[in-house]
């Protein structure tokens, strides 16, 4: 497919409209047969579950253009998965994984003009969702669901690329103890708005959450999970139960490990261990890997070894080794790369 005319290598991470995205309607207890429509609008009942109580959950993936010109996704499976658990936790009804995989297939299919050139620095970012969609005033689950999936071509989370980013510990949680924060759903991002426009108010790109329960551990961002790099060359990522299971977090791990050869662990990690480490990163699928340069604890400033100026060394291999992963530049482990074109 032709690609469209649009100047990929300034995109910054914002919504454009593609031409196709996949609908499904929950109806009667079982999901409908589902297909690609142009029509970018959503029409829902006034009182419908999503509006008045926030019954929605979502996802977040990419498709890469390879070095050798096919189109791919980076382990949709696990997406499904995590989806399922959102679902289930907000009781809403599971969009079964195969059907999951195959609406996001044919969706970027449908957008492959859209799908940013290899070595352009873009991508196409693929954002499934789910919704209540029927009446309800009594506070109870939906009735009625729609499933949908669209994507918009994006460049990089942060202004700026790649360079090291100012974040503060926030005075805000972002979940609760037992509450939410291990699921994707609208409300997490719902109620850590405050916090990141007071955090940019502030001079911050963007607020290091704490545990809620004791405010002693780190927790994550509010839109991704934390990476550390010890000064002897350890990778670190916080362990919590109210943070959401990152994609990347888990395979980065796995790439420190087994491509890399360095020790990684995943272990509860205390606020004052912060001035020991010589990197700390922000991964997620928006933000890649994003390196943190400084963070602000209150009146403390604490400055990573690494700088300002560019992402630490160790940082910068699980960056190139995970993005040449993906963009087919490395050979992948089993079961990571879904071709779809
Ligand atoms: N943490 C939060 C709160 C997020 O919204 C995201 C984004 O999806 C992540 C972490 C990173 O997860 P993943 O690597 O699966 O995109
Ligand atoms: C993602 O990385 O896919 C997310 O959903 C994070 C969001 C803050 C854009």
């Amino acid at each position: 497919m032709e690609k469209k005319n649009i100047d990929w290598s300034n995109l910054g991470f914002g919504y454009m409209k593609t031409d196709y995205r996949y609908v499904s309607n929950f109806k009667d207890g079982a999901w409908d047969e589902g297909g690609l429509t142009t029509d970018e609008t959503v029409v829902i009942n006034e009182c419908a579950g999503v509006l008045q109580y926030a019954q929605t959950i979502f996802e977040g993936l990419k498709a890469y253009t390879t070095e050798d010109g096919h189109i791919v996704s980076f382990r949709p499976d696990l997406n499904a998965e995590r989806m399922e658990n959102s679902a289930k936790r907000l009781e809403m009804p599971v969009f079964p994984k195969e059907r999951f995989i195959e609406a996001v297939r044919e969706t970027v299919k449908a957008n492959a003009g859209y799908v940013p050139p290899f070595g352009s620095g873009a991508t196409l970012y693929i954002r499934p969702y789910m919704f209540g969609s029927n009446p309800v005033i009594g506070v109870k689950p939906a009735d009625e669901y729609q499933f949908r999936v669209f994507t918009t071509p994006v460049g990089p989370y942060f202004k700026g690329g790649v360079k090291p980013i100012t974040i503060r510990v926030s005075d805000f949680d972002r979940a609760a103890p037992h509450g939410t924060g291990n699921i994707k759903a609208g409300l997490n991002y719902a109620m850590s708005l405050y916090a990141i426009m007071d955090a940019h108010r502030q001079g911050f790109d963007e607020n290091m959450y704490l545990d809620p329960g004791t405010r002693t551990k780190v927790e994550e961002t509010g839109g991704a999970n934390f990476l550390f790099v010890t000064k002897d060359g350890k990778v670190v990522t916080p362990k919590s139960d109210s943070i959401l299971p990152s994609i990347t977090r888990r395979s980065l791990i796995y790439v420190a490990k087994e491509y890399l050869g360095l020790e990684a662990e995943e272990r509860e990690v205390y606020v004052d261990e912060l001035k020991d480490f010589a990197e700390c990163g922000l991964c997620g699928t928006a933000a890649v890997i994003s390196p943190v340069g400084k963070i602000v604890d209150h009146s403390k400033e604490i400055c990573l070894p690494s700088g300002m100026a560019e992402m630490g060394p160790v940082t910068k291999k699980l960056y190139d080794t995970l993005t040449g992963i993906q963009m087919g530049r490395i050979e992948a482990p089993k079961g990571w790369i879904e071709v779809i074109e």
